[in-house]
């Protein structure tokens, strides 16, 4: 197998979804079959959803912030610190995953596409969202200081938009002309949710190199240059190159 070179002239982009953290046990929606104790996904995961019902919204991710904080990244994560290390500022990591265990591992380099399960955000004023691991699991719902609203996860939910912020940050690497030749790795991750389905194309349109490391096929595969089968956590820590 070809490796991915990673050298001086080298900047890399890196996508992860829930295959990534499949290793460490996190579970996904998919894997739920899009039902939590027997409410669809959509009412514990959406602006509809909280303003139905927000304490049991709190209780779902409650329960996921709990989950999240037991689990530890696996080498999958790990092989990611290392690449990061070697090239400094030639890399940038964006992440699906809202378990902070890229964090956790030691990138440094983040996108939290999907916001951060260990964020909260107030859904009634502007403030700033702010890092918190306090858990409501039993019917309250916690209130904001700055204007006594809602307070709520700093999850990006279905039916709204990313952080334009953040979509910029991804843009601008894959735009950079440093005289770097640009690399995309996706990993774990289905290729069927936008905007992050789509980055190979953007990386495609400025000739970069384009890596799928993922367990099955995904809706996405054949635009990819290099489609390597496997587990993350077996394949990443073999697969890179470094020079
Ligand atoms: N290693 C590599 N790939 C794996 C592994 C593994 N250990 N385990 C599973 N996979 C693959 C699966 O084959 C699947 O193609 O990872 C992919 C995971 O796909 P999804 O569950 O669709 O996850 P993702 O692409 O991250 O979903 C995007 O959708 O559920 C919403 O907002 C949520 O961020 C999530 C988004």
């Amino acid at each position: 197998m070809e490796p991915l070179v990673l050298d001086s002239r080298t900047r890399l982009l890196v996508l992860t979804g829930a295959g990534v953290s499949a290793e460490s046990g996190v579970p996904t929606f998919r894997g739920m079959n899009g039902l939590w104790e027997n409410h669809p996904v959509e009412a514990v995961a959406s602006p509809q959803g909280f303003d139905a019902n927000p304490a049991l919204v709190w209780r779902f991710y409650s329960q996921r912030r709990t989950g999240a904080a037991d689990v530890k990244p696996n080498p999958g994560h790990d092989a990611l610190v290392r690449w990061e290390q070697h090239l400094g500022d030639r890399f940038l990591l964006a992440t699906q995953n809202v378990d902070g265990l890229h964090t956790k591992a030691g990138s440094q380099r983040v996108v939290d596409m999907h916001g951060n399960l260990f964020r909260t955000k107030c859904a009634d004023c502007g403030r700033v969202p702010f890092a918190d691991t306090s858990v409501h699991p039993s019917g309250t719902v916690p209130k904001c200081d700055s204007c006594g609203g809602r307070l709520r996860p700093d999850i990006v939910w279905f039916g709204e938009m990313l952080d334009p912020n953040d979509l910029a940050r991804i843009g601008e690497f894959i735009q950079r002309q440093d005289g770097t030749r640009l690399v995309f790795l996706a990993a774990g991750t289905s290729g069927a949710v936008w905007p992050a389905a789509g980055i190979v194309d953007e990386v495609r349109a400025v000739r970069g190199d384009t890596w799928l490391v993922n367990y099955e096929s995904a809706a996405n595969t054949e635009r990819f240059h290099h489609f390597v089968q496997g587990l993350s956590g077996q394949v990443l820590p073999t697969l890179a190159n470094l020079v």
